[in-house]
């Protein structure tokens, strides 16, 4: 009995060490943006570290992603529909500055690319001459998730520049005019992602996943749970 006690011990231990490993990794994943706000998603990718492709979706609050976004450098931006031979304008703002209730400092520049090559920003490079350099989100606590907006301009022949004006500050851009002024009206690309201060975001698991994402999360924990219980029930049995 004593052998058979000591792997029924082993076997739960393992049991519950995969319980307890298994599922943060399957639920710290970026979940879409609320519906309400998928009017952007339209033909961007924007990838990071850890995270992946964030386009459209919330920067979770597990695993210090919230916190790390302020220090990862610029992400990869790709359209993978990019004409070859075109060159684009890359921009990158935040409506919500200082919060998406009261956007006065609207519009905060975080990223104005141009003269980008196609065949660069269908590989997802964006190399080209940087107007504003690229600048991390680092929404202010208290003020509710914030969205970070991509879009990506044909340029062809335009040589665009900023005001003297405008390039001395990044918040209270006036994207519309400057769009205006060389002619720019649609964007070929866009998508966003939000995401907000993470000491507003305490560092815990989310709640599961919705059933179109994890699917197979919840019935591994289960079925590991049950192999628990059942371990248990064994080892009940024999004491
Ligand atoms: C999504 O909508 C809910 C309900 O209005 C809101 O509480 C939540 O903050 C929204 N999430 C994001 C990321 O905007
Ligand atoms: C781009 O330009 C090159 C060289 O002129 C040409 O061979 C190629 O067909 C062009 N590609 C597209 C997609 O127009």
């Amino acid at each position: 009995m004593g052998w058979t006690m000591g792997l029924a011990t082993a076997a739960l231990f393992v049991g519950l060490a995969m319980v307890a490993t298994g599922s943060p990794q399957m639920t710290c994943a970026p979940e879409p943006v609320n519906a309400t706000d998928t009017d952007l998603c339209n033909g961007l990718e924007v990838t990071y570290p850890e995270v992946g492709n964030i386009d459209c979706k919330v920067i979770p609050s597990c695993n210090g992603y919230r916190k790390k976004i302020t220090t990862w450098s610029q992400p990869m931006v790709k359209y993978p529909m990019a004409s070859e031979n075109s060159t684009y304008m890359l921009v990158m703002v935040d409506p919500d500055a200082p919060s998406r209730a009261s956007p006065q400092a609207r519009y905060w520049r975080h990223w104005l690319v141009v003269d980008i090559k196609g065949a660069d920003l269908k590989k997802g490079t964006v190399k080209g001459q940087e107007l504003t350099t690229y600048e991390p989100p680092t929404p202010p606590p208290q003020t509710g998730f914030h969205r970070y907006q991509f879009s990506v301009f044909l340029q062809d022949g335009k040589a665009i520049s900023l005001l003297p004006q405008e390039s001395a500050a990044r918040g209270f851009w006036g994207l519309e005019q400057f769009l205006i002024r060389f002619q720019l009206t649609n964007p070929e690309a866009r998508t966003q992602f939000m995401t907000q201060n993470y000491e507003d975001s305490p560092d815990v698991s989310p709640e599961p996943a919705p059933p179109a994402q994890g699917v197979s999360a919840p019935k591994d924990k289960l079925k590991m749970s049950g192999f628990a219980f059942l371990v248990c029930v064994h080892l009940a049995h024999h004491l």
